[in-house]
């Protein structure tokens, strides 16, 4: 990787990677990696899915692209699709290049649909790299840090007047963006009646809210969107990485009352990969093939199972401070301060040809493997990591 500018925070793991398919990952010598990882939480369908595949040589056969003046049925029907297993009826969406440029174009959304600059977001959010979302700029966003609400022993039962909640100035802010369950990577879910006051808060004030389904939608955490596991419908949802399983395709949907204000007030947005129709029959495929494998359902269970795993195999260790996760997205939480075991765990589980995710800076292994993972793939990395785990101890 001579010509690259290597800037991604992370060390160059396999040199030259030369093919991959389903959860495997093959090097240019001969070694062949479980991707327990999907690359980047990115490929729910496994590597070069061939019904994805033969989606892209259809459609490349077609039309790739058709330039942000012109339209396609095709991008129509993705829009519809995803509206659907949103459940957002009457709306409308876009469709973009990659996950951050999804949430930020959901942030500009509302910044403009409320005439507010302001929004509110959860003090670990990541959001995405540029723009508002990646440079967090102090007079953009107002910090909510629920570090509290965590261990708070009222957070099952949490109330409207608590204080963190109470403090909030939701007159001047647009409105809320919520990541349901990435916690900058971290995999941490803030609990349900927190969130719904908060949403409840938001609309008695007029405050949209724009969730952030880049990770944690596509069926990622056991339902369609993360945002599912609590009791409201957003008003805007941006996502990316699994919608095109590989491909970078990214898209923002919204409820038909934001696209009519939006429209009334002549939102203005541009790029050259706008509506797409080769990423909009990538998006239209994935989501026929999570439906018809029931991928949803089916990842958590496997997601169960690997929960339930996991913490057989690290019972009595007790530099494990927590197992975490829902569906197919698990964190592992090492003590720190030094992140030994974590370190030490991610790169033995690499050198047997096993890839999970380890942060930089933190004390936490992401497992994230693709959705349609087989159990006996799954329990050969159970295995390795026992026998990791026996050696470690000694
Ligand atoms: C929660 C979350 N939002 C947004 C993004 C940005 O997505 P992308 O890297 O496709 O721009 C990421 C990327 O990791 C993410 O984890």
């Amino acid at each position: 990787m001579e010509h690259i500018l290597w800037c991604t925070g992370h060390d160059l793991k396999i040199k030259n990677a030369v093919k991959a398919r389903g959860c495997f990952v093959y090097e240019q010598e001969g070694n062949c990696y479980l991707d327990l990882e999907s690359g980047v939480w990115v490929t729910p369908l496994g590597h070069s899915n061939p019904r994805v595949n033969q989606a892209i040589s259809d459609q490349a056969e077609k039309i790739i692209h058709c330039g942000y003046y012109n339209g396609s049925k095709i991008v129509d029907n993705a829009a519809r699709e995803l509206l659907k297993i949103t459940g957002i009826k009457k709306g409308k969406g876009v469709f973009l290049s990659s996950g951050s440029e999804a949430v930020e174009f959901g942030i500009k959304a509302i910044h403009k649909a409320t005439e507010k600059n302001k929004l509110l977001r959860l003090h670990d959010s990541f959001l995405g790299s540029y723009g508002a979302a990646g440079e967090k700029q102090k007079e953009a966003w107002y910090l909510l840090d629920w570090t509290d609400c965590q261990v708070c022993s009222e957070k099952e039962n949490c109330k409207k007047d608590c204080p963190a909640l109470e403090d909030i100035p939701y007159s001047e802010l647009g409105g809320f963006v919520f990541e349901p369950g990435s916690a900058g990577g971290l995999v941490k879910f803030p609990p349900q009646p927190f969130i719904d006051n908060l949403v409840q808060l938001f609309r008695e004030n007029g405050g949209l809210i724009l969730v952030n389904e880049v990770t944690t939608g596509i069926g990622r955490s056991g339902k369609w969107f993360g945002f599912q596991y609590y009791g409201f419908q957003p008003d805007l949802v941006a996502m990316g990485k699994g919608l095109g399983n590989g491909y970078p395709v990214s898209a923002t949907v919204m409820t038909g009352e934001v696209a009519k204000n939006l429209e009334g007030k002549g939102f203005y947005y541009q790029q050259s990969h706008q509506n797409d129709p080769l990423g909009c029959r990538v998006v239209v495929e994935v989501i026929d093939v999570i439906k018809e494998e029931n991928l949803v359902n089916r990842s958590r269970e496997k997601g169960e199972y690997l929960l339930e795993r996991l913490k057989e195999i690290f019972s009595g260790f007790d530099f494990l401070k927590g197992i975490r996760g829902r569906g197919l997205m698990v964190a592992l939480e090492f003590s720190g301060p030094e992140n030994r075991e974590a370190a030490y765990l991610h790169r033995e589980l690499f050198n047997k040809g096993f890839i999970v995710s380890l942060r930089p800076g933190h004390y936490v292994l992401r497992i994230d493997p693709p959705l349609n993972i087989e159990i006996k793939h799954l329990d050969s990395f159970l295995q390795e990591l026992e026998k990791i785990l026996v050696f470690y101890q000694g």
